[in-house]
C-alpha cells in the first residue's frame, strides 16, 4: 500500500529518507525552504556526496514519485505522513542543542493541518521535546487531536544512508502515552516493505524513542575514545593499539567495530549529539551520570592536538616553514562532509603555527575551502606530496589505503609518513625506504 508522504529538511538525512521512501514505492514530496537546494534535488542532482542516492533519486523522479517544493501549503494538502528531518546543530557559545529549525517545521507545519495526520520527527531532540512539540501541534492544527506526533529516530550513516535507510538494523518508534494505536498502524504501513524483510520495530514512549538515539550516539563515542585512550597508553608503554584492537575485538561481547584508534571522531551527529546530551542531562538534573562524556570529549579532541605534535616532532621541533600534506579533509572516507572534521582541524592547526600545508581530498574539496579557504589545496594527492617535508593522512580513503610508495617517492622532499587513521601498512613503507609513523603504534 503507498501513503502520501512529506519529508521537511533535504539534507543528508531528509534528502535520503524522502528518496528511499519513493523507493518502497510511496509518494513523496520534499520540503527545504533553501531553494538552491531544490533546485538540485528536482534535476536529479544530490547536493552532497552520498554513494547510491543519485540513482534512487533519479529512479523516482523519472517514474513519478518523488517531487521536491518550497511550499508547506502543498505538503499539507498532499501528504498523511509528514516526516522531520531537519537539522539540529549546537548552539553557538553552549553544549545544548539548537531546536530552531525543528520548531519551525512544526510551527509553521500545524496550522496548516485540517485534516488527521501523522508527524513523524526524525531528527536527533534532546529527551522531552517530542512530548513539548505533540502537545503544541494539538494546540495550534485545525484538526486538532487528529493530528499525533510519532519519533522515529533515524540512525543512518553518512556513505552508507541508502542502505541504512532501506535496511536498518531496527526501526524504533515512540508513541505518545495518549495514543490510540492508529499513528503506529501508519508506521507499519509506511515500513512494510522492512518489516516482512524481519527487521524488529521496537515500540516505546517518546522519551524512551529519543533516548535511545542519543544512548547510541554516546556508546560510540565512547568506544572510538575508549580505543583512543589505549592509543595514549600504548604509545606510552611502546605496544601498538591496532594489535591490541584486533585481539580484544575478538571477544564477541566487545567487537571489533568503531575500535579503529586515530585522530578521532568528528562529523556532524557524534560531536554535538554527546555535548547536547550532557547539557540534557544537567538541566534534569541527572548531569552526574553523564561525566564520563565529559572525558570521552576531551580524549578525542587530544587525539587532533596530538597529531600536531607528532608533526612537530617528526619535523625535528618546528613546523615553522614546513611543507606540510595532508591527505584527506572529509570527517570519513566515503563523505564530502567536513563538519567538526578532525582532518581539517588538524590541517589548520599545522598551518596556524607556520607551516605551509596543502590538502587533497577526493570529495570535500568544494566545503573544505569554504570552510578553511585559507589552506593550499591541490587537485590529486600527488600533486599534494609535490616537495613535501612530511605526509599526513587523515581520513583513511581507499585511494590513500593504497597508495603506492613509489608513485611518491621522487617528488616528495622527504621520505616521512605519519598515519592518523591507522589505515597503512607500515612495512610496505618501512620496506620503502620511508619513515613511517603511526597514532598509537611504536
Ligand atoms: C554517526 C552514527 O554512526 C549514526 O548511527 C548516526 O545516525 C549519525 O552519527 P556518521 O556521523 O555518519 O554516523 O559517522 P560514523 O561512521 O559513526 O563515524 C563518526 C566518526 O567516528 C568519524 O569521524 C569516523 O572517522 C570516526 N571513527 C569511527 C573512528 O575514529 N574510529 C572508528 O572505529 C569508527
Amino acid at each position: 500500500m503507498s501513503n502520501r508522504i512529506a519529508v521537511f529538511g533535504t539534507g543528508y538525512l531528509g534528502a535520503t529518507h524522502a528518496a528511499c521512501m519513493a523507493e518502497l514505492g510511496h509518494e513523496v514530496v520534499g520540503v527545504d525552504v533553501d531553494i538552491s537546494k531544490l533546485a538540485k534535488l528536482e534535476s536529479g542532482e544530490v547536493p552532497f556526496y552520498e554513494p547510491g542516492l543519485e540513482e534512487v533519486l533519479k529512479r523516482n523522479i523519472a517514474n513519478g514519485r518523488l517531487r521536491f517544493s518550497s511550499s508547506y501549503h502543498e505538503a499539507a494538502e498532499f501528504a498523511d505522513v509528514h516526516f522531520v528531518g531537519v537539522g539540529t546543530p549546537q548552539k553557538r557559545g553552549e553544549y545544548a542543542a539548537d531546536l530552531t529549525y525543528v520548531n519551525a517545521v512544526v510551527d509553521t507545519l500545524a496550522p496548516l493541518l485540517t485534516r488527521p495526520a501523522l508527524i513523524v520527527g526524525k531528527s536527533t531532540v534532546p529527551v522531552g521535546t517530542a512530548q513539548k512539540l505533540a502537545n503544541r501541534v494539538r494546540e495550534i492544527a485545525p484538526a486538532g487531536n487528529e493530528v499525533e506526533l510519532v519519533w522515529n529516530p533515524e540512525f543512518l550513516r553518512e556513505g552508507y544512508a541508502v542502505q541504512d535507510t532501506l535496511h536498518p538494523d531496527r526501526l524504533v518508534l515512540g508513541v505518545d502515552r495518549q495514543s490510540e494505536g492508529w499513528a503506529e498502524q501508519i508506521i507499519r504501513e509506511v515500513y512494510a516493505q522492512l518489516l516482512n524483510e524481519e527487521i524488529p520495530l521496537l515500540v516505546t514512549d517518546l522519551a524512551t524513542a529519543e533516548l535511545v538515539k542519543t544512548a547510541a550516539n554516546a556508546f560510540l563515542a565512547t568506544k572510538i575514545s575508549f580505543i583512543n585512550a589505549m592509543s595514549e597508553v600504548c604509545e606510552a608503554a611502546g605496544a601498538d593499539v591496532s594489535l591490541l584492537a584486533d585481539a580484544i575485538g575478538h571477544d564477541a561481547r566487545i567487537g571489533r567495530r568503531f575500535l579503529n584508534a586515530g585522530i578521532g571522531f568528528g562529523g556532524g551527529c557524534l560531536p554535538k549529539d554527546i555535548r547536547a546530551f550532557m547539557a540534557r542531562a544537567g538541566e534534569l538534573g541527572a548531569d552526574q551520570a553523564l561525566t564520563f562524556l565529559r572525558e570521552v570529549d576531551a580524549i578525542n579532541m587530544r587525539r587532533r592536538t596530538r597529531m600536531v605534535e607528532l608533526t612537530r616532532e617528526a619535523l625535528g621541533g618546528s613546523l615553522l616553514g614546513a611543507s606540510v600534506a595532508v591527505l584527506g579533509a572529509a570527517f570519513k572516507p566515503d563523505s564530502d562532509d567536513v563538519r567538526d572534521s578532525p582532518a581539517l582541524n588538524i590541517a589548520g592547526q599545522i598551518q596556524l603555527q607556520g607551516a605551509n600545508v596543502t590538502v587533497y581530498d577526493p570529495k570535500a574539496m568544494e566545503n573544505s575551502k569554504a570552510l578553511f579557504p585559507t589552506l593550499n589545496y591541490a587537485t590529486e594527492a600527488q600533486e599534494a606530496c609535490r616537495g613535501a617535508d612530511i605526509i599526513l593522512v587523515l581520513t583513511e580513503w581507499k585511494e590513500f589505503r593504497q597508495l603506492d610508495p613509489r608513485s611518491i617517492d621522487g617528488i616528495v622532499r622527504k621520505r616521512m609518513i605519519i598515519d592518523g587513521r591507522n589505515c597503512l601498512d607500515a612495512n610496505l613503507w618501512r620496506q620503502s625506504g620511508w619513515t613511517f609513523r603511526g597514532l598509537g603504534r611504536n
